[in-house]
C-alpha cells in the first residue's frame, strides 16, 4: 500500500458477498443515484459519436455492472491486482474495459482524458496530507467541465464519544438482517473518532470488543444477537487495524470545493440506515 494506513482489502474479497453489505457498498438505490447525477451531467447526450470514458477509481463491481449498462467506455484503477480479479468475479454482467493496477495519487492516463470519474468510498482511504494531491489528481485526468461522482461517508456534524455499550444496547433492539452488523460497525467506528487526527480507527473498536471474544472470532455478549453482529463483523474487519481519514460534511465540502464546484450531494437514499452520513456527491471540475 502507498500509504501509511494498514490495508486488510485483500482478504476482504473472498468474505466480501456475504459479509460486506450497505452502506459498505453501493446498494441498487444509490446506482441508480449514480447513474442520475451522470445523466443530469449531459455527459450521455443523444447524437454523440463515440462513448462517454469513464474511470472508476477502485473496483467496485455495481458501478462496473451499471456503467455496461449505459455502453461507457470504462477504464478502472485500483492498486490491488486481487481486488480487481476478485471484483471482477461479483460482476453481473460481462463487458470490456481497460483495468490498471495503480495508485490514485499518481495515474497512468494523459491530462483531460476523462468525461466523468466515479469512486465508491474511496477519499477516506488516502492520508490527511495527500487529500489535495488525490484530487488535483483526478481534476488532471477529468476533461474541462468533467465531474466527479463520489459516494462519501462523513463524519455526523456532532460527533460525540458514547460508551459502546449503548451502541450495542440499541443494536440489540433492532430487528436482525444481513446487514445489520456493518451498521453497528460504523456506529463503533464512528465512536473512534480523533478530532485532531480525523482518524477513525477500528484498532480502537477492538479494544472495546475483545473482551467478548472467547476464541478466535467467537463472541459471548450477554444479548445474543450482538455476538452474533459482532462474529460476522469479525469475520469482515480483522485483524482491525484498518484506519481511515475523513472529516464532517462541511469540510469534505471545503476540501472538495479548492478542485471541484458541488453540483449537488443532498439525495438521502431510504436503503438503508446510515443515509445521513453516506452520500453521494456531484461535483464539476472547476
Ligand atoms: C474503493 S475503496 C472502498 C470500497 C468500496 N465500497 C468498493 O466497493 O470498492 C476500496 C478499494 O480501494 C483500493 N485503494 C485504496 N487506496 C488506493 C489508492 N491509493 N490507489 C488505488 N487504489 C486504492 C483498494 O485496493 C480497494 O480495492
Amino acid at each position: 500500500m502507498p500509504n501509511r494506513y494498514a490495508d486488510p482489502w485483500k482478504g476482504f474479497a473472498k468474505r466480501w458477498d456475504e459479509y460486506y453489505t450497505a452502506p459498505g457498498r453501493p446498494t441498487r438505490d444509490e446506482v441508480r443515484i449514480f447513474l442520475n447525477y451522470i445523466k443530469k451531467s449531459g455527459k450521455l447526450a443523444k447524437g454523440k459519436k463515440s462513448k462517454i470514458k469513464v474511470l472508476v477509481l477502485g473496483a467496485t463491481p455495481e458501478l462496473r455492472d451499471m456503467l455496461a449498462r449505459i455502453k461507457a467506455d470504462v477504464s478502472l484503477i485500483d492498486v490491488s491486482k486481487y481486488m480487481i480479479r476478485e471484483m471482477t468475479k461479483l460482476r453481473k454482467t460481462r463487458s470490456k474495459e481497460h483495468r490498471f493496477t495503480g495508485n490514485w495519487l499518481k495515474m497512468p492516463f494523459s491530462g483531460g482524458y476523462f468525461d466523468i470519474v466515479v469512486g465508491d468510498l474511496a477519499q477516506g482511504n488516502i492520508p490527511k496530507n495527500k487529500k489535495d494531491i488525490f484530487l488535483a489528481e483526478i481534476s488532471r485526468v477529468l476533461k474541462k467541465e468533467g465531474y466527479f461522482i463520489h459516494r462519501i461517508f462523513h463524519m455526523p456534524e456532532h460527533q460525540r464519544y458514547v460508551n459502546p455499550e449503548r451502541i450495542f444496547g440499541r443494536y440489540s433492539r433492532y430487528k436482525y438482517s444481513k446487514q445489520l452488523h456493518m451498521g453497528m460497525f460504523m456506529d463503533l467506528l464512528y465512536n473512534t473518532y480523533n478530532k485532531k487526527t480525523n482518524i477513525t480507527d477500528t484498532a480502537i473498536m477492538k479494544g472495546w470488543i475483545s473482551k467478548y471474544m472467547y476464541s478466535p472470532g467467537k463472541f459471548r455478549h450477554p444479548d445474543r444477537q450482538i455476538s452474533k453482529l459482532l462474529e460476522r463483523a469479525y469475520v469482515m474487519w480483522q485483524p482491525f487495524k484498518k484506519k481511515w481519514c475523513t472529516f464532517p460534511e462541511k469540510d469534505i465540502a471545503k476540501m472538495m470545493e479548492r478542485h471541484f464546484i458541488i453540483m449537488d450531494n443532498s439525495i438521502r437514499t431510504g436503503s438503508h440506515r446510515m443515509a445521513e452520513t453516506f452520500r453521494i456527491w456531484s461535483l464539476k471540475k472547476r
